[in-house]
């Protein structure tokens, strides 16, 4: 696996990579989630790639930023041994050459559930994947349907500027107890881990979206939203205080 802290130099070399690329875009603190996306990559494409870059414009708050787990060492030995042929972590003078002058908005979706909670938070995520789409111009990009909103956001913005690649989706990977994957799980302590389960639990049963609301409040989760739409219920909960964690999770409803 190479490893590219330079955006020029990474450039230069896809120059000569020819054949399907599939690129996997992630913050690090790698989890058998990413595996899976990474594996799926690996699957159906020449050559695969994997960026790793905590980027701080699509963080609300500083803490949020500061807390997030950085694991780099342990994530490189992993993408190395899946067989990745490229990592790249650019730095953030590289990434935001501009000073944060240029932006991409979405006008709609993007304010709603995570959107009405997080200010500014997809806005830096559809510019930062616009930036790392135009770096690595794969053909394939993976993104898990844990962040179900920011995938339906980042398809339609690819669609919305036409740009020449093919966005997937890829399946929630859980614990066995049913808690889906995060990077943001590693920050839960023991108490709030046994608990944390029980927002899958419950946007999986039959109660209804107030009902769902009401029962993890009362457990003591501070929910922020729980709507049903596209077929799917999505759910976004904090759990802790000073830092709080905050959790989001979706199902397909069955029909
Ligand atoms: O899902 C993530 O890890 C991030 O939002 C992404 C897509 C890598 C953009 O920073």
């Amino acid at each position: 696996m190479r490893v590219f802290d330079s955006i020029t130099d990474f450039m230069n070399k896809r120059q000569s990579l020819d054949g399907p690329l599939g690129f996997v875009p992630t913050m690090g603190a790698l989890h058998d989630g990413h595996e899976s996306l990474v594996k799926r990559s690996l699957r159906e494409n020449k050559n695969t790639v994997v960026s790793i870059y905590v980027n701080p414009t699509q963080f609300d708050s500083n803490e949020d930023l500061e807390a997030y787990p950085e694991t780099l060492l342990k994530d490189s030995e992993k993408l190395e041994f899946l067989g990745v042929d490229a990592l790249l972590l650019p730095k953030l003078t590289q990434m935001y050459p501009d000073s944060f002058r240029y932006e991409i908005t979405e006008k709609d979706f993007s304010y709603e559930m995570c959107g009405a909670y997080r200010s500014g938070h997809f806005v830096g995520v559809l510019t930062v994947v616009m930036k790392l789409l135009n770096i690595v111009r794969p053909n394939r990009a993976y993104f898990g349907e844990k962040d179900y909103q920011q995938y339906s956001l980042i398809k339609d913005m690819v669609e919305a500027f036409f740009l020449d690649v093919e966005i997937i989706p890829c399946p929630i990977v859980r614990d066995p107890d049913g808690l889906a994957l995060s990077s943001r799980n590693l920050n839960l302590s023991s108490c709030q881990r046994i608990k944390a389960p029980l927002i899958y639990e419950l946007i999986s049963s039959k109660s209804s979206d107030d009902e769902v609301r009401l029962k993890l409040t009362k457990e003591g989760f501070d929910v922020e939203y729980v709507q049903t739409k596209f077929g799917r219920r999505f759910i976004a909960a904090k759990i802790g205080t000073d830092p709080s964690i905050r959790l989001i999770d979706n199902v397909e409803l069955m029909t």
